[in-house]
């Protein structure tokens, strides 16, 4: 047994026994009092039966006959005069009835009434019916009934009841124990999930259970075990990628600051290694930013202050900035902006994201090609697209490219450059700006990135 069920079971218990022995007290004395009243009104009539008799036909025959009629059964009639002295009686009197015999007799209907109704501890129960037959010859027909067998009855019924208490009662606790138990149970395999899972341990095997809030409970717990799962192996992924990342250049660094501090050396090499060192640190540094960038949107304390920008006004001042470096490696950039589109961003972020894009057309493409950036409205959003015509992406790293570390170029050359982590900056902002990008490319002929976000209209 454990305290939930305890608590439940016991609580229902109490709740339950309270209601049964209120429905019990009420059932049985409504029965005792209409099985006594049904006694007394059957006493009465009988005393009532023996008066009109009386009344049609009196003499001491009658008298006789009636008395004779009460020999035998439960019930003994005596018949009295107007002062209440004894005629005739159908049994020897004792005390008891001599006693009810000489109570006060005051405005009794005709219909008679009952003079003895205790039960409980009187030895009878008695009614008294007048009669009249003319002026002098009035009088009393008595009726008493012994209590014995109202008790018997009475005390039968008690039994009744204790068994029927006691079947309830039984059935009851069954009916707990199983309900406790279907209850509980599903609840305690989820507490031991859930503890499994704060140990580390992100094996929970929870069994399929109903539609109600039990079966979502456990259905969180086993979504909430297997995200903990992921993310701890994403974590591990990650900071194995960071360690492998981080060690490349700082190989290139630590080499050519060997070579570098050799004493033979003309200057112009020693410039040259120098300059490496430089780059490479260069490199880490951009790669450290980056992935503080990345813990930062991760951690939500990354904050996007979004303003209404006029998004071409945006893209000119941008193409200013990025045209030089097309320049000089002789890729050719355009952009084609003509409608007058309004969204809310976070500029700084959002330069970010197209620089990042940019970059990359550059850098995966060849001299003599195009590089176009374009923008549209389409069904309520605005589309925004960088097409290269560069290398392209194989089909088969498509769908990685936007994970952290990820690039087609397996090689940490140190020309081909890149982390792996512009993409998945770009990925985070555009999430964090609602909007959503992706991509489509063929080998061979160039990529287009896709931005789109919501317009703004107000
Ligand atoms: N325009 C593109 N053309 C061809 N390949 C691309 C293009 N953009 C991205 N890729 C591929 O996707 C990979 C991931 O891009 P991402 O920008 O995340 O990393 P990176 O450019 O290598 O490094 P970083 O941007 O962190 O300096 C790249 O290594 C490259 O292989
Ligand atoms: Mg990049």
């Amino acid at each position: 047994m454990n305290k939930i069920s305890l608590k439940l079971g016991f609580w229902f218990l109490v709740v339950m026994l309270l209601m049964e022995v209120f429905l019990l007290y009420f059932l049985h004395k409504n029965i005792v009092i209409t099985q006594i009243e049904k006694e007394l009104s059957a006493l009465q009539a009988r005393g009532n039966n023996h008066r009109d008799v009386l009344e049609e036909s009196y003499s001491p025959e009658t008298l006789q006959h009636i008395s004779l009629m009460e020999l035998s059964g439960e019930m003994d009639v005596i018949v009295t005069d107007n002062n209440q002295n004894i005629i005739i009686s159908s049994s020897k009197l004792d005390p008891v009835e001599e006693k009810i015999l000489s109570y006060d007799l005051k405005n009794v209907p005709r219909n008679g009434k009952v003079i003895e109704q205790r039960w409980r501890d009187k030895k009878y129960i008695s009614t008294v019916t007048p009669y009249s037959i003319n002026a002098n010859e009035k009088g009393y027909v008595y009726m008493f009934q012994n209590t014995n067998q109202v008790q018997e009855i009475i005390t039968n019924l008690n039994h009744h009841f204790i068994v029927a208490a006691v079947i309830t009662g039984i059935f009851l606790i069954l009916t707990i124990l199983f309900l406790t138990k279907v209850l509980t149970t599903p609840l305690i395999r989820m507490k031991k999930a859930t503890e499994k899972l704060s140990k580390g341990d992100f094996s929970v095997h929870l069994p399929k259970m109903g539609k109600d809030e039990l079966g979502d409970l456990s259905q969180s717990i086993k979504i909430l075990a297997n995200d903990l799962k992921y993310l701890k192996e994403e974590r591990n992924e990650f900071l194995a990628s960071i360690s492998h990342e981080l060690r490349t250049p700082l190989t290139y660094i630590k080499g050519y600051a060997d070579v570098a501090r050799r004493k033979n050396l003309i200057d112009k090499e020693r410039d040259q290694y120098l300059e490496i060192i430089y780059e490479e640190s260069e490199k880490l540094s951009v790669m450290i930013k980056d992935l503080f960038n990345l813990a930062k949107i991760d951690r939500n304390s990354f904050v996007i202050d979004r303003i209404n920008v006029q998004l071409c006004f945006f893209f000119h001042s941008l193409y200013e900035k990025v045209l030089p470096a097309f320049k000089e490696k002789g890729v050719e950039l355009e952009l084609i902006c003509k409608e007058n589109v309004i969204v809310r961003i976070d500029p700084i972020r959002f330069e970010q994201i197209l620089l990042n894009l940019l970059n990359n057309a550059l850098k995966y493409s060849e001299p003599h090609t195009t590089t176009s950036i374009s923008v549209k409205r389409e069904k309520g959003k605005v589309r925004i697209e960088i097409k290269d015509e560069g290398s392209g992406i194989p089909k088969e790293d498509v769908p990685f490219i936007f994970e952290r570390f990820y690039r087609v170029e397996k090689s940490r050359s140190r020309d081909s450059g890149g982390t792996g982590l512009g993409l998945s900056i770009v990925k985070e902002l555009i999430e964090s700006h609602e909007g959503n990008i992706e991509v489509k490319s063929e080998p061979g002929k160039g990529s287009t990135f896709i931005i789109s976000i919501e317009e703004e209209t107000e």
